[in-house]
């Protein structure tokens, strides 16, 4: 995040804000933060794991380190690789510690009930932390300080739930009861709760702050922007079409300059049943392209939920798909579903400000053979009044990347009456360009990418990074230039260059940065943006990417064992710039059955929060222990979800140098 892109703005609202902030903070010093967490067997240090590592099945897929020259320029990172493995504990890099900040059931509120996993119900979980923590948004306290390391809001996607792991014994789809749907639903959305670093240096939550908050699948949401109230968003339950109920599967995110979270709303499409109930017409075309299941969803909602029956609310899928906006510092703030940069399956949405004022989003359509978006706003952003931004998210035009061969590339527009996107073809409005953002982008001849995942542009080179996490059915006859592996199962990163260094302009260059896998295996044909490919630290399933203040660049990986010996998924960190462009360096390696599905820094960089998803993924929690495969993070059952925190030991505390 560039300096400009955090300048909160001292608006009125802002220095209410700090005065409240400061009165509060002087009041309460550091009393209310919680004690830190026990260390748990599952977390380690590398001089702990490392003998384990050179036995591990996994240990041979990559070299155990990198050399590492000695430091002479500052983007240098100077830690050598973990070494991957396959265990149930976390291991860092030498010189690192990891600490635990938040886990799926911890108490929000000063209310919050005990977690009791076996007695669960709904009402607890709304009061608690929820599941399967993705994306991780900083905003620091006050509001208006850009830069304070110790103290922040740290905003949490909860994107979605295994119920085999949350419910003792469970019985399976067919007998799910209807509480038990109404806990999941209360484990989705997001979390803001209140952090702090202690003067041990030690980051804990804060619970019961003032700023604390769940956002739900049941949290009431107004739409705005083009589509909002439009026949297509209209349901039984709202007839105006600009009031939801809820948000799903918040997958990645970005922060605002001005300081709010935006949400991607990912696989919505799974929550439902019954598309073929739906009649032949433009609905059940839309449903199709976007994947609604034909019976069964994945989740069985239907049963317990009419807007979750197709047969019965037809409608109700339009209501999701979108990004989603709200403030973190405002626990009352009604969110937004920002209609006008389109619905897809939204992997997150990230912001560059530019030269001319105007705000860039950039998101993604996380299936394969989906597409690279960007927005750009009407008008420009207000530094001095937080509340002049509020309509930026509603009034632009959204574009759609095409990449050719020959390393340019076009964004083209999605805008009623321009091109192919005509009445004649079905858009007679702007809000049919946007519910179906996904078929007029195919109108547009848009690239058909290997799952686009996060989109971030870098606060230093100004490049923009893409991450497209793989894809395996991908042909020798379909690759291209900007997808150039068939059978893609490692992934790889792109590096965009807009036209003169403007994110508003609509042409770009661009050039393959990573093609992951393991360099010393030639059949992956990894590349490293030209370094020793047998030094580099393997990894695959890029997916979750964040910079730190040097430019450097920090990779979450999601699967990455798929095609890597069954490897647990990894945090990798590669220079973007200087003589080790392309060295990927592992930090650190995590448990069974998880990704790490999001990574953040603090203010100054000395502390990285990392986000461990759907650990003991692929087990269940029964009477039986030997069917589960991870006890993350207490060493007991149930595996929990968590949000960790990767400290540096000694010397320069800064994790990344
Ligand atoms: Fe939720 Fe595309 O990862
Ligand atoms: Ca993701
Ligand atoms: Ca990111
Ligand atoms: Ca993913």
């Amino acid at each position: 995040m560039s300096s400009d892109t955090k300048n909160t703005p001292e608006s009125q609202l802002g220095e209410v804000l700090e005065r409240r902030f400061e009165r509060r903070r002087l009041l309460s010093g550091f009393a209310r933060a919680l004690p830190v967490a026990a260390m748990a067997a599952q977390i380690k240090s590398a001089s702990a794991a490392t003998p384990a590592d050179a036995a591990a099945p996994g240990a041979g897929a990559a070299p155990a380190t990198a050399s590492a020259p000695a430091a002479v320029k500052d983007f240098r990172l100077q830690f050598n690789s973990t070494g991957p493995h396959k265990y149930d504990f976390i291991n860092v890099a030498e010189g690192y510690r990891v600490g635990l900040l938040i886990k799926w059931g911890d108490g929000l509120f000063s209310d919050s009930p005990a977690f009791q996993p076996e007695t669960q119900s709904a009402a607890t979980q709304a009061r608690q932390f929820g599941y399967n923590n993705d994306w991780m948004g900083y905003f620091p306290l006050p509001a208006n300080d850009v830069a304070n390391p110790r103290s922040a809001l740290l905003a949490v996607n909860h994107e979605y739930t295994n119920p085999e792991l949350m419910f003792k014994n469970y019985a399976g789809f067919a007998s799910q009861t209807r509480e038990q749907s109404a806990i999941e639903l209360e484990a989705h959305g997001l979390t803001v709760v209140e952090i702090m670093r202690q003067p041990t240096g030690n980051w804990n939550h804060v619970q019961g702050s003032q700023y604390n908050r769940r956002i739900t699948a049941t949290t009431v949401f107004e739409v705005t922007g083009p589509a909002a109230g439009s026949r297509w968003l209209q349901s039984n339950a709202d007839p105006t079409g600009r009031r939801v109920i809820g948000t799903l599967n918040n997958c990645a995110g970005g922060e605002t300059p001005w300081g709010t979270v935006l949400s991607g709303e990912e696989n919505f499409h799974q929550y439902f049943s019954n598309r073929s109930a739906v009649p032949a017409g433009p609905v059940l075309t839309s449903h199709t392209r976007y994947g609604l299941p034909g019976g069964n969803g994945s989740y069985p909602w239907a049963r317990h939920y009419d807007r979750f029956d197709l047969a019965k609310e037809p409608n109700e899928p339009f209501r999701f798909g979108w990004i989603v906006e709200f403030d973190p510092y405002d626990p009352n703030s009604v969110p937004k579903k920002r209609t006008a940069l389109g619905r897809i399956r939204h992997e997150g949405c990230t912001i560059q400000v530019a030269r001319n004022g105007r705000i860039v989003a950039y998101t993604g359509d996380d299936q394969q053979y989906e597409f690279v978006y960007k927005y750009i706003s009407n008008g420009t952003y207000n530094p001095y009044d937080r509340r002049a931004n509020d309509s930026l998210l509603d009034e632009g035009v959204l574009y759609v990347a095409k990449f050719n061969d020959d390393g340019s590339g076009q964004w083209l527009p999605l805008v009623q009456g321009q091109g192919p996107l005509t009445a004649a073809n079905g858009y007679a409005t702007q809000a049919d360009v946007l519910v179906n953002t996904r078929l007029a982008a195919t109108a547009l001849g848009a690239t058909r990418m290997d799952r686009p995942e996060d989109i971030e542009p870098n606060p230093v080179n100004g490049k923009v990074y893409i991450a497209l996490t793989n894809n395996t059915a991908r042909t020798d006859r379909e690759i291209d230039k900007a997808n150039p592996r068939a059978n893609n199962r490692w992934g790889h990163i792109l590096e965009l260059s807009e036209d003169a260094g403007d994110h508003t302009s609509t042409s770009f260059t661009w050039e393959i940065f990573l093609l992951c896998g393991d360099g010393n295996n030639p059949a992956h044909k990894a590349f490293f943006a030209g370094y020793d490919p047998k030094v580099a630290a393997a990894l695959g399933a890029p997916d979750n990417i964040t910079f730190d203040s040097k430019g450097n660049l920090w990779i979450a990986t999601d699967g990455q064992g798929a095609g890597l010996d069954g490897i647990n998924d990894s945090i990798i960190a590669v220079p973007t710039d200087g003589p080790e462009r392309g060295l990927t360096r592992r930090l650190m390696s995590s448990v069974p059955g998880s990704e790490t599905a999001s990574l953040v820094f603090n203010a100054d960089d000395t502390a990285l929060f990392v986000s461990i998803q759907h650990p003991g993924e692929g087990g269940t929690w029964t009477d039986d222990p030997s069917k589960s495969i991870s006890r993350f993070p207490t060493g007991s059952l149930p595996v929990h979800p968590a949000v960790i925190v990767v400290y540096k030991d000694a010397g320069d505390p800064t994790v990344g140098t």
